[in-house]
């Protein structure tokens, strides 16, 4: 299938989704989040993916939300359409992992959607920020909630009040992003770290983006007791049984992801 907003590839166990709307910077419109969502939902149908990146261009993974798209609607446009929650949440909503390969400018529904993947690795160019008090709104997408449990409530605040970039580097240090590399190895890099989450089990890589997930949602208690639950059953998996029995007789496991 060929979209009109991204370029979709599959190789091997990966899924790769490149937002390609260069003339816009990747600007986050309808037709461009609706043609995620669409990618989205065929990768989680094909039995043979296991892991997807999601990755921009050079200049930029997103620059935002696309503001000549927003710039004229009104309360009762973005009210009654739900306006940004509805198919964004498409990216929270995905059970394979995925993970964001950014490079260049990460801002507003851009950085919102890098902190809706299960994790970040930036090129050395990365810079992230959340800048829409810059044209007289907040973000909408996350930018205040999920932004805030990454890198805590003063740099979050900074970013959001003074709308200034954070570069790569500040991005790591601050527990935005889980490593960067350079930028010309992005994508090879992130793919060899979706190949390697796609050679284990496909249920108990799910399981555990579950649990990890359940970390933002619920007490340390109630989320100790759910990994506890979850853990539990990772032990009705042919794949537990075929993952530790090739430990103890020193071999690779062969994975059939049940
Ligand atoms: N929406 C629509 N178009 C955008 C865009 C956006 N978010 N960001 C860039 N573009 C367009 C520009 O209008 C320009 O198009 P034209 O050539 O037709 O004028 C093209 O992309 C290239 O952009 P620039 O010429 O501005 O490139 P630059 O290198 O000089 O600057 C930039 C790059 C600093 C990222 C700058 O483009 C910029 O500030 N963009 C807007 C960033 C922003 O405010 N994002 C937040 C959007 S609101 C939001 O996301 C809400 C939410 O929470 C969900």
């Amino acid at each position: 299938m060929t979209y009109e907003n991204i370029l979709v590839e599959k190789r091997g166990a990966v899924g790769i989704v490149t937002l390609n709307r260069p003339q816009a910077l990747n600007a986050l419109c309808a037709a461009l989040i609706q043609d995620l969502g669409a990618a989205l939902d065929d990768m989680e149908e094909d039995q043979a993916i296991r892991a997807i990146v999601l990755t921009g261009s050079e200049k930029a993974f997103a620059a935002g939300a696309d503001i000549k798209e927003m710039a004229s609607k009104t309360y009762m446009d973005v009210y009654l359409s739900d306006f940004i929650t509805k198919g964004w949440q498409r990216v929270t909503t995905c059970r394979k992992p995925i993970i964001a390969a950014v490079a260049g400018y990460a801002l507003g529904g851009g950085c919102e959607m890098a902190m809706m993947c299960d994790f970040i690795i930036a090129a050395d160019t990365a810079k992230f920020g959340q800048p829409e008090i810059t044209i007289g709104t907040i973000p909408g997408s996350g930018g205040t909630q999920r932004l805030t449990r990454f890198v805590g409530k003063s740099k979050a605040m900074d970013m959001c009040l003074t709308g200034r970039m954070m570069d790569a580097a500040e991005a790591e240090r601050a527990g935005l992003v889980s490593r960067i590399v350079p930028a010309a190895e992005l994508l090879a890099e992130a793919i060899k770290a979706a190949e390697k989450i796609a050679s284990f089990s496909l249920p108990a890589v799910m399981i555990a983006k579950e649990a990890v997930n359940r970390a933002y949602e619920t007490s340390l208690a109630e989320g100790i007791l759910f990994e506890r639950r979850v853990f539990h059953s990772t032990f009705a998996l042919e794949d537990q049984k075929e993952g530790m029995a090739a430990f103890v007789e020193k071999r690779k496991p062969v994975f059939k992801h049940k």
